[in-house]
């Protein structure tokens, strides 16, 4: 099923985890994926990846949270791809900590990070979208954003963030044929969960109705539901995929 098929997807934190599994899905589909993340060899090793997959992938070593940087990767993205049909913002980091010990750098590279960097490249993008009238936005937020976590103040307000910021990009650009949905997650296996003491996961698992953690390849096919046609009259909406978690 190609679903994007001849379509060109950004997508940030494609290194690992969520990000990973829904770059090589839409590639998959029959996309072709530009790969960001920090690390230029996480990134090239899933460009690789899509490469053997017989598409064409770029990776893109980029801070999005730097706002010059992402201009720049921009503007040499859209001129090396000619288009971009579908962006998605999952680049994300956590710095816990209770609210009376968390610093101000801890505040700050979440907000930059999740917040701050899904504006930079929603925004860095919304020309050429509102130019070829039309173009997909997916945003990874969390279930965090939506009930709020202790130790994760920050992390929840950054999440929390992405909904309203979501919602507000979703009315803006609708009537350019643009469509901006927001996935939310519940906890999923990756490295960013690999790090919970087992006392811990085994308090969340008796929160999530299904009884397990969620994997990459099921965020990935929201997200790819998000990109396709199918979903082409859904915009400004939260997806939470979480197992029954929250609702
Ligand atoms: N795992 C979960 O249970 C869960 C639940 C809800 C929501 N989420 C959200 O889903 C997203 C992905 O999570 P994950 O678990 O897959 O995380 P992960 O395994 O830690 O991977 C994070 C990815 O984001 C990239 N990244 C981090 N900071 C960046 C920056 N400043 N600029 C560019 N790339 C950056 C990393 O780049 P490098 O590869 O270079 O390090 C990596 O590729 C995050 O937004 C997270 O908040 C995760």
């Amino acid at each position: 099923m190609d679903s994007l098929a001849s379509q060109i997807a950004v997508v940030t934190g494609a290194g690992r985890g969520i990000g990973r599994a829904i770059a090589l899905k839409f590639a998959h589909a029959g996309a072709d994926v530009v790969c960001i993340s920090r690390n230029p060899d996480n990134c090239g090793k899933v460009a690789a990846e899509i490469v053997a997959l017989g598409r064409h992938a770029w990776p893109v070593a980029l801070d999005v949270s730097d706002a010059g940087a992402v201009e720049a990767a921009a503007g040499k993205i859209l001129a090396d791809c000619g288009r971009v049909d579908v962006l998605v913002n999952n680049a994300g980091v956590t710095r816990d900590g209770l609210l009376m010990r968390l610093d101000e750098a801890e505040w700050d590279t979440v907000m930059d990070t999740n917040l701050k960097g899904a504006f930079l490249m929603t925004k860095a993008f919304t020309r050429a979208f509102v130019k070829q009238r039309g173009g997909r936005i997916i945003v990874i937020s969390s279930v965090i954003g939506l009930i709020g976590n202790p130790g994760q103040a920050n992390y929840a307000a950054s999440k929390a963030g992405l909904i309203g910021f979501t919602k507000s990009v979703a009315r803006e650009l609708a009537s350019r044929g643009i469509t901006a949905n927001i996935i939310a997650p519940g906890f999923i296996e990756t490295d960013m969960t690999s790090e919970l003491s087992e006392e811990l996961k085994a308090t969340v698992l008796r929160q999530i109705p299904m009884g397990r953690f969620g994997s990459v390849d099921e965020i990935a096919e929201a997200a790819l539901f998000l990109a396709g046609p199918a979903a082409r009259y859904i915009t400004g909406q939260v997806l939470t995929v979480d197992g029954g978690m929250v609702m």
